[in-house]
């Protein structure tokens, strides 16, 4: 009898601490949306980072709309998602690809290094940019663009994973905010709005 309470009080933990663990991080997430519904301190800005052939990238020196998404190689399901949907935006959009930079910006620079980034990025699309840096440098871009994340260590291995936004953005070659396209949001619909602003 007492074993099995146990087994029930630990079976209520669980699912109790995954509730607040996802509930939490969508309070999260509604917050940055209704920041950009009411158009209120829109995220944006330039950043200079190194991109993963080693190089740095000033979103200044280019005059292409940006495709940004913030997330970490170590990812297990949202970061993959969005990459397949990156890529497959880039081969819809076809010739006009060219025309934006469809980039990841990791938010795990301590493991993400250029290797890191190369190898992951490589496997989705060969047009996509990943950029990392020091921890100041992505703490800044992540500030500038109002994306949360959260380092939150694995229980029981000596592992962590980074809670995170769940956003792409659609910036301008000025580094300003056009536009935000949440997870569950089909590429074709992207590809519209992109096809649209290019050409205006
Ligand atoms: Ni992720």
């Amino acid at each position: 009898m007492l074993k099995k309470n146990i087994f029930l009080f630990l079976i209520f933990s669980l699912v109790f601490a995954s509730v607040y663990f996802f509930l939490n991080k969508d309070y999260k997430q509604k917050g940055i949306v209704q920041q950009v519904e009411n158009q209120d301190n829109l995220p944006g800005g330039h950043f200079l980072l190194t991109s993963q052939d080693g190089g740095m990238f000033d979103s200044r020196s280019s005059d292409k709309i940006m495709l940004l998404y913030f997330g970490f190689t170590y990812c297990p399901d949202v970061c993959p998602t969005t990459l397949i949907k990156m890529a497959d935006i880039i081969d819809r959009l076809g010739k006009d690809s060219e025309k934006i930079n469809p980039i990841f910006i990791t938010v795990d620079p301590e493991r993400d290094t250029v290797k890191a980034i190369s190898e992951y990025i490589g496997a989705f699309h060969e047009d996509i940019i990943g950029l990392t840096g020091t921890k100041s440098e992505i703490d800044k871009v992540a500030k500038d663009w109002g994306v949360y994340y959260e380092k939150q260590p694995i229980k029981g291995v000596d592992d962590y994973t980074v809670n995170h936004l769940d956003i792409i953005f659609l910036a301008n070659s000025n580094g300003d905010f056009i536009d935000y396209f949440p997870p569950k949001i089909q590429s074709v619909l992207i590809v519209e709005k992109i096809r649209n602003i290019i050409n205006k």
